[in-house]
Formats: C-alpha cells, sequence, structure tokens
C-alpha cells in the first residue's frame, strides 16, 4: 500500500502531466479496439503489425479554430476522433527544419479557394525517412476536421492496405496530399488549384526522396506527372519522377465505391487491380533495398 505522502506525488504528477499535454494540445485517448481492427473490411492473413510498446497511441489534435460548420462542410458527418489512431514517427530533425518553412506556408496560404474555406489544412504525416511516400488528391471532411491526412473511410483503407496487405505500419510511410487544403463540398480539384498547391509536394518529396512514390488515384497522379486531362491506362505500370518510380493505385475512395456498389461487400475487380499493384510495389521495394 503506498503512504499517504507517495499517493499525493503520484496524484500531482498525473495532474502536472495533464496539465502539459492540455498546453501542448495533446489529447490522451484510449481508442476502443474496433478503431483500429474495422470489422467490415477483410481479415488480416496474420496479425496487423503492431507499434513497439514504447509507442504511446496519442491523437494530437490540431490547434482548433472556432469555425462554424458551414453547408461545405457540415460538422454532424464527422467521425469526432480519426478513424486511424496517430503513432509518433521516427523523428528526422534535419528534414523537418528543411521543410518547416515551407510547411508554415501552406499552413497560411489563401490563394486559392480552398484555402479560404477549409478548417485545418492538412500538411501530411509519416516518417521523414520513409521509403515509400503515398500523395492523395486532397483532404476530404475528416481530414479537414482533423488536420491529418486519410483519417476518414479511405484513411481506413489504406491504412489496412498497408498494415494489413503490405505489413508495414503507417508511421513507416510518408502520407500527403496533393492539395493540402479541402476544396468546398469536397469536389474534385481545379488543375489550377494543383499547379498553385503542387510547388508544396515538391519540395516534400524533394527533401523526404522516397525510393518508390505512389499515386493514390489519377488526380494525384496526373498532377505529379504533369499529364494532360485525356491521360488513360495510368495504373498497372511504373512511371518516373524525376528518377524516381512512381506507381498508380485506385484511390481508397474508388475501392470503397467498387464494394459499395458489389453490396455484398466482397472483393472487386479493382480490390484485384490493387492488389497486384502492391505485389509489384513490394516487389520494387525488396529489390531497391
Ligand atoms: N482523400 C484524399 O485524396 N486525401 C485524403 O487525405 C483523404 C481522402
Amino acid at each position: 500500500m503506498l503512504e499517504q505522502k507517495e499517493r499525493y506525488s503520484l496524484v500531482q504528477s498525473v495532474l502536472a502531466r495533464l496539465q502539459l499535454d492540455q498546453g501542448l494540445g495533446v489529447t490522451h485517448v484510449s481508442l476502443p479496439p474496433s478503431a483500429t481492427v474495422p470489422a467490415a473490411l477483410p481479415k488480416p492473413a496474420s496479425p496487423a503489425p503492431q507499434p513497439p510498446a514504447s509507442h504511446t497511441t496519442r491523437v494530437v489534435v490540431p490547434p482548433s479554430r472556432p469555425v462554424a460548420p458551414t453547408p461545405e462542410s457540415p460538422a454532424d458527418n464527422l467521425s469526432r476522433f480519426p478513424m486511424v489512431p496517430y503513432y509518433e514517427p521516427r523523428p528526422h530533425p534535419e528534414r523537418a527544419s528543411l521543410l518547416a518553412p515551407w510547411r508554415d506556408l501552406a499552413l497560411t496560404c489563401q490563394k486559392c479557394p480552398p484555402g479560404k474555406t477549409r478548417r485545418h489544412p492538412v500538411w501530411g504525416e509519416g516518417a521523414l525517412d520513409c521509403q515509400l511516400m503515398f500523395v492523395g488528391e486532397a483532404p476530404g471532411a475528416d481530414e479537414d476536421w482533423h488536420g491529418r491526412p486519410f483519417v476518414g473511410l479511405s484513411g481506413k483503407l489504406l491504412t489496412d492496405i498497408l498494415e494489413k496487405g503490405m505489413h508495414i505500419p503507417r508511421q513507416e510511410v510518408y502520407i500527403t496530399n496533393v492539395l493540402k487544403c479541402r476544396p468546398p463540398g469536397n469536389r474534385t480539384p481545379t488543375p489550377e488549384e494543383c499547379r498553385h498547391c503542387f510547388p508544396f509536394l515538391e519540395k516534400q518529396i524533394a527533401v523526404i526522396q522516397p525510393r518508390i512514390l505512389v499515386a493514390l488515384g489519377v488526380v494525384a497522379a496526373k498532377s505529379i506527372l504533369d499529364l494532360g486531362p485525356d491521360s488513360r491506362g495510368l495504373r498497372g505500370h511504373w512511371h518516373n519522377y524525376h528518377g524516381i518510380p512512381l506507381r498508380v493505385l485506385y484511390h481508397p475512395s474508388y475501392l470503397l465505391r467498387q464494394r459499395k456498389a458489389l453490396r455484398e461487400g466482397g472483393h472487386s475487380d479493382a480490390d484485384r487491380e490493387t492488389w497486384e499493384d502492391v505485389k509489384e510495389i513490394l516487389r520494387l521495394r525488396e529489390e531497391l533495398s
């Protein structure tokens, strides 16, 4: 049994820790098991990789701005907790400081309409010394709310592809988008918006220098490869972005729509094609390491 004095000092240190975390805007939450292993998705072939025991599950709450819900971003449809937990990636202070000024610029940029209507800009997250970098189109409602990329339903699927399919913990890769702000009403970003925002992604790729780039969906692929609007047949083979091999995957939200269309939630052709692409990415990753 603890002495009264020891109990008192224990309580004091817990209170101090909570105050510190509040000051930093960090909230500790215990996530229910269903938050990490979604019931609706196929069972993993082997247990999903777990982060090292030293990792604390932390949800970093982006600095909040009191913004009233708008018709374009109704707060009601959002998950208040991100569907994927946040694990602190390995730090890389040198690359982080190279990116910091660009990040600051992106977080305050209001050059195009999404910059004026978004709740939180979404810069990107993950390991700055990753082998694989995933690039989506633009933040959706959940991402706009949480200030993190791919944390809604499509983020849950992307995380499952990574962790259950590829056996790579999410925090081992880097995930970002072409656009750093959510387009109003989740519309597809215009080519002009992609052009405005592209220098941020360009800088991220130049600093991070991933071994392999993965474009999630055609909008990201066309933007990175600077292709015209009518380009077709982009997936199923390798592209080259300034010497970095680039593979195009179906966007996770397209995969979800295909599954929904199948109704029974089984595997669609798009799932099977994605699995072929994923195997090819894993093969090249193995070859390059
Ligand atoms: N769709 C995207 O393209 N990016 C996100 O971050 C979320 C959904």
